[in-house]
């Protein structure tokens, strides 16, 4: 199949991309912006493949849009473009509204106008996968789960960018009759992962010598999901699943921020010790929390499971290990991005 990617230069989508064209025969376009946070060198293992092709381009940007369906003819739209940072969102929220609600009406209308010219039987096997997030839900208490049937809830810009964008996806298929699949997933991490996030961050700062920022007391809970695992969730979506249909995507791996940060420290301590010898520990500091900073999030991932028999390969114990050794064995990646944009443009700045 022809599976066009939006956002593929992303951390999400260009692990999307490295496993379809590792483990498939599918074809690829890429179709990024290159923002902040489009890195071309996550997609280096594939540029050489024949079944991989690259433009870069706006979402926003509906001719450039019409061109790329015109001259791919995906059979796949797998939608990951999206403004993704919730501080980001909070110190400039125009961009969010713009990428993610704008963005994704324009890709809705490009590809409905694409598949009303399709012949019949490749309608049939069109699909438009749309990947968002488990922060549409709003925020959990210490009990219970998000599940497809959740009521939404955004609490921050980014997440009500990201309910507007589902909400508009199913509008679509409802209205129009575009086949439509909504995905929403946990906090994913892994190799690739923009040095921004929670994670690339401790690891990065940790080995520079830095305080590690914890915000607030450390007690809010995420979902932790490899981002290999969620790539796979994404394949059996989008070959497997039926239109119309949500399915949460998750890691049974609930973890208090502090706990993930000190499970970095202790893999630090035992791969790559301090020159010193105290542990990378002594370097976590308690900073101001996020405004409006969410609890809690945990996925119910049954329906996914029964239905296209997904289910996490690693266990957050084995992911954060392959995480941490990735990072001190890709210095390169992350320094590029240290030295070319990080500084100037974090949280909004640039
Ligand atoms: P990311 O920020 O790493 O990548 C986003 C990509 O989109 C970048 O390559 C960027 O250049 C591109 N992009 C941004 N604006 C664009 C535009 N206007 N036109 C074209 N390309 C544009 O994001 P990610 O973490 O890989 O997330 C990918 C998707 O998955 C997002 O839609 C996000 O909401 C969703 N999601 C992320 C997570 C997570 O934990 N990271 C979890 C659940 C869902
Ligand atoms: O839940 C899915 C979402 O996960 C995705 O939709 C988003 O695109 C993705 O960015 C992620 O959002 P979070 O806000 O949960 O991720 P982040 O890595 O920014 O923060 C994870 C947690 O760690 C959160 O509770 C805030 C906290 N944190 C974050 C940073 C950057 C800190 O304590 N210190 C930090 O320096």
């Amino acid at each position: 199949m022809r599976i066009l990617v939006t956002g593929g230069a992303g951390f999400i989508g260009s692990a999307l991309v490295r496993r379809l064209i590792d483990h498939s025969d599918h074809e690829v376009m890429v179709y990024d912006k290159l923002t902040y946070a489009g890195v071309l060198s996550s997609l280096a293992p594939v540029a050489e493949s024949g079944r991989y092709s690259f433009v870069q381009a706006d979402i926003c940007d509906a001719a450039a849009v019409a061109a790329a369906m015109a001259d791919f003819r995906p059979q796949i739209i797998a939608h990951l473009a999206a403004e993704s940072h919730v501080d980001r969102s909070i110190d400039g929220p125009g961009e969010f509204v713009q990428t993610n609600v704008v963005g994704t009406f324009v890709m809705l209308q490009q590809a409905l106008g694409y598949y009303r010219d399709l012949e019949r039987e490749a309608r049939a096997a069109f699909r438009f996968h749309h990947i968002s997030t488990d922060e549409v839900f709003g925020s959990l208490g210490d009990e219970g789960f998000f599940t497809e049937t959740t009521s939404y809830d955004p609490r921050s810009p980014y997440s009500a960018s990201k309910a507007s964008s589902d909400h508009l996806v199913r509008a679509w298929g409802h209205t129009y009759g575009l086949p439509v699949l909504v995905t929403n997933c946990s906090n994913n991490y892994g190799p690739y992962h923009f040095p921004e996030k929670l994670i690339p961050l401790i690891i990065i700062r940790a080995l520079n010598g830095e305080p590690l920022p914890v915000y607030g007391d450390g007690t809010n809970v995420r979902d932790w999901l490899f981002v290999d695992d969620h790539a796979r969730a994404l394949q059996a979506v989008f070959e497997k699943g039926t239109p119309g249909e949500t399915y949460n995507v998750g890691g049974n791996a609930e973890r208090r921020n502090i706990d993930v940060v000190r499970a970095i420290c202790a893999e630090l301590d035992r791969l790559k010790p301090r020159e010193d010898g105290k542990p990378y520990a002594d370097q976590i500091t308690y900073v101001t929390d996020r405004p409006g900073h969410d609890q809690r999030y945990a996925i119910d991932a049954t329906k996914i499971r029964d239905d296209l028999g997904w289910t996490p390969a690693q266990t957050f114990e084995q992911g954060i290990g392959m995480t941490v050794r990735w990072y001190l064995e890709n210095q390169a990646w992350w320094q590029d991005i240290l030295d070319d944009r990080y500084a100037t443009q974090r949280l909004g700045v640039g």
